[in-house]
């Protein structure tokens, strides 16, 4: 068996290791084409499972299925060499029990070749990620604001406000590290909450909607090039303009199709230079 391989990664013990040295970047992908361009930049790519509010314009997380956040994970790995790829684990696939969390993981990540998977939960699934991670699957906690749990929560609303709710958050993040999570996204929490959470934990945070002071940042990619319409989250800074640029190229291609300048022989085949 050959175990070389030409494609040098951050592995998720590099990603760990960032912690008090390094900040951590990292932004999400759906589909090859943005994770091609994201690779050279992020330190971790994640496959979110906002694909389905932002991909699919569903309203919520929840209707997205393990098969198709393996598609694009896939896509995505196919696509980079170098950033840490992490898997979304959609609503329903790990919450029934520790035994269901490792076949949706295996398949997960057998299927598109990620490197680990993030789950949604409080303490209460802190267990999972010690079956996931005692079987080999790195897992990225996810606490705070968890847009699966919407329904419970009654809305996205930010969370950790008062004294006792943030004391739960803190005791979910150290639940999960103790159950040997590589990292917690604190996303939708009180920033001196998440400043706690950062310095009491020996894993790194990755904060959306969190603290300057978390050990990371992760925003969704649309975001932050002006691809999520008009209004963007209170927690997102939007760093460029690319939906001027795909409606500018878009409407100049259709006045060049509709005036005839688009195409020209050069665009066609079998056609003798100097012909026409
Ligand atoms: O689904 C997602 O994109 C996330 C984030 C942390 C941005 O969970």
């Amino acid at each position: 068996m050959s175990i070389h391989s030409e494609v040098k990664r951050i592995s998720v013990p590099q990603l760990m290791a960032y912690k008090g040295q390094k900040k951590i970047a990292s932004l999400t992908a759906y589909i090859a084409p943005i994770a091609r361009l994201l690779d050279e930049s992020q330190d971790m790519i994640l496959i979110g499972d906002s694909t389905a509010m932002v991909g699919y314009a569903l309203p919520d997380t929840l209707s997205i299925t393990v098969d198709q956040m393996a598609a694009h994970a896939a896509a995505v790995v196919r696509a980079t060499q170098r950033a840490c790829i992490i898997v979304d684990m959609p609503f329903g696939s790990y919450q029934e029990s520790p035994a269901q969390a490792f076949q949706s993981a295996a398949r997960l990540l057998s299927l598109s070749g990620a490197d680990g998977v993030k789950l949604e939960g409080g303490a209460v699934m802190a267990p999972t990620t010690r079956f996931l991670v005692d079987r080999g699957v790195p897992v990225l906690a996810h606490v705070g604001l968890m847009p699966q749990y919407v329904n419970t929560m009654g809305g996205f609303k930010a969370q950790g406000l008062t004294d006792e709710a943030a004391e739960r958050i803190f005791q979910d993040a150290l639940a999960h590290q103790e159950a040997g999570a590589f990292g917690v996204v604190l996303e939708g929490v009180a920033e001196a909450l998440a400043r706690r959470i950062t310095e009491a934990l020996s894993i790194p945070t990755i904060g959306i909607g969190a603290s300057p002071g978390c050990d990371g940042q992760i925003l969704v990619t649309e975001d932050i090039l002006g691809l999520s319409g008009d209004r963007i989250p209170k927690f997102a800074k939007r760093f460029g303009d690319a939906a001027s640029v795909i409606r500018d190229a878009a409407a100049q291609y259709a006045d060049s199709v509709r005036d005839g300048s688009f195409p020209t022989l050069d665009h066609c085949f079998g056609v003798k230079k100097n012909q026409g």
